[in-house]
């Protein structure tokens, strides 16, 4: 089967911090692989926009070179690289002074969708703002995407937004999660509001609780700088698990539609309560297995941050009230695995009285890898000699489900750039659910810093700190095993 593509209209697309990393190993190989998949119509064009002093040809260089190394040989057509390479040009820029705007308002055409990609330290959004409207580069139909880090507290996030809401309308501001360009992630809404089975079971009465799992085997090592001043609760929590845990717990919206899905998704992080000291585990991974431990890729011997997370979260409205979500996240972990399992609660009467086996209900997302579905079911033993029970999985893979189109489907970078150009904002963040995470997030944080909180050391290769088992001991529940 072929998938069905959307056509979108001819654009241009700047891309500041075009030779960045971002840039090599994500946007430029998804833009290529969508017009490979015929989705870029034919007068559109692409101009990487960065200080280097780069032609044309130059880029188109690292532009074929990023292709080479991140794309599959399978799809990587020579004929299609060459026209692919035709519609890109570079504009030496100087984001902060004015070297290169001229250059580039000549670029601009009329009658196309102009989007901007600020691929570049949030530092700089202000000055490209500026200049995109001094230069009258940008105009009331332009579009601007941005990525995380999106701030780092609540101040600065608040401060960015009303940088960007200078020049822009909201309705103009791409804010990019890459989570909710997953497949899989957005198969959580087909799954949840396409199927009449689970929403009458969708609550506390029915569920015990939820369990968030984002599993990582890399390291920090090549980014230690960076991630020593994030850590996981600002790398991960704060918005690709805050994004997974609404979507799990939001309300039906009245339409698929990009304010009413984020107006859903903002009354739940404005429902999560406060989250107590003994209700978080932080960890730091140790060396082991011929490599360095958190501190030497940090290069911070003492580093204080986090590269686990396993903590306890509560949902303060009717749906949720008594239904606890745990959340985990590391790096060096086990293996690289992320799900999300829904634990039901044991039915209200059994009326098999001592019938062995017994275990409840769960409902498994398996977001990566192997993306599929479980449901785990009880049925009766076979055999004679009475009613034994046992637990099997209704099992679904999405790939043998889906068979060839699963190999065809785009990545969450390629599936939101084109989003950009179509002007739909349903799977980017609005400013005030991210502002809304950060209020969340920061008194967890500030709690850590005054008090000299300390993570516990976890093996490489392991799930986590041996508090974070307590976490789950506590309340009478256990993690799930983390698989590969
Ligand atoms: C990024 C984080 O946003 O997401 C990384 O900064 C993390 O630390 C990555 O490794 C995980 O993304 P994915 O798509 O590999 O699950």
């Amino acid at each position: 089967m072929v998938s069905r593509v959307i056509p979108v209209d001819a654009f241009d697309l700047v891309i500041f911090g075009g030779t960045g990393d971002l840039a090599r190993r994500k946007i430029l190989p998804g833009l290529y692989r969508r017009f490979l998949a015929g989705q870029m119509p034919e007068s559109s064009r692409i101009i990487g926009a960065a200080r280097a002093d780069l032609t044309d040809q130059g880029f188109r260089d690292m532009v074929a070179a990023a292709i080479d190394e991140f794309v599959p040989a399978e799809r990587r057509d020579p004929v299609a690289i060459a026209g692919f390479l035709e519609r890109i040009a570079f504009v030496s820029i100087d984001a902060v002074g004015d070297g290169g705007w001229a250059k580039l308002k000549g670029l601009m055409r009329e009658n196309v969708v102009r989007a901007f990609y600020f691929s570049v330290a949030p530092s700089l959004f202000g000055d490209i703002a500026e200049r995109l409207h001094t230069y009258e580069i940008a105009d009331a139909w332009s579009r601007i995407v941005v990525e995380k880090p999106f701030g780092r507290d609540l101040a600065s996030a608040r401060a960015l937004n009303g940088v960007l809401a200078k020049h822009f309308n909201e309705t103009q501001i791409y804010r990019i999660d890459h989570y909710l360009g997953k497949e899989t992630v957005q198969n959580l809404m087909a799954v949840r509001f396409a199927n009449i089975l689970f929403e009458p079971l969708w609550k506390s009465e029915y569920i015990d609780h939820v369990q968030i799992t984002v599993a990582e085997t890399v390291s920090v090592d090549g980014r230690g700088a960076y991630y020593d001043k994030s850590g996981a609760m600002r790398d991960m929590v704060q918005n690709h698990m805050m994004q997974l845990l609404c979507l799990i717990a939001m309300e039906p919206p009245y339409h698929f539609d990009p304010d009413a899905v984020r107006d859903e998704k903002l009354k739940v992080i404005r429902a999560l309560e406060p989250v107590k000291p003994e209700d978080i585990v932080r960890g730091q991974y140790l060396a082991g297995g011929g490599e360095g431990g958190y501190v030497e890729h940090s290069e911070n011997p003492a580093s204080k941050t986090e590269s686990y997370i396993g903590m306890k979260v509560n949902i303060a409205n009717w749906r949720w009230k008594g239904t606890p979500f745990y959340l985990r996240t590391g790096k060096r972990m086990r293996a690289r695995a992320s799900e999300i399992a829904i634990t039901f609660k044991e039915p209200p009467h059994s009326i098999f009285d001592d019938a062995p086996g017994w275990k409840e209900n769960v409902l498994v997302i398996r977001l990566q890898p192997n993306e599929g579905m479980n449901l785990m079911m009880m049925i009766k033993e076979p055999g004679p000699g009475g009613m034994r029970l046992m637990q099997v999985p209704l099992d679904m893979s999405f790939a043998d489900a889906l068979g060839d189109e699963a190999e065809d489907v785009p990545d969450a970078y390629e599936r939101l750039i084109m989003d950009v150009i179509r002007g739909n904002q349903t799977l980017f963040m609005r400013g005030d659910e991210v502002e809304a995470a950060w209020a969340w997030t920061d008194p967890i944080i500030e709690g850590w810093t005054a008090r000299g909180d300390k993570p516990q050391g976890y093996d490489p290769g392991s799930s986590g700190p041996e508090d974070a088992l307590m976490l789950m001991h506590r309340d009478g529940r256990r993690w799930r095993e983390i698989k590969g």
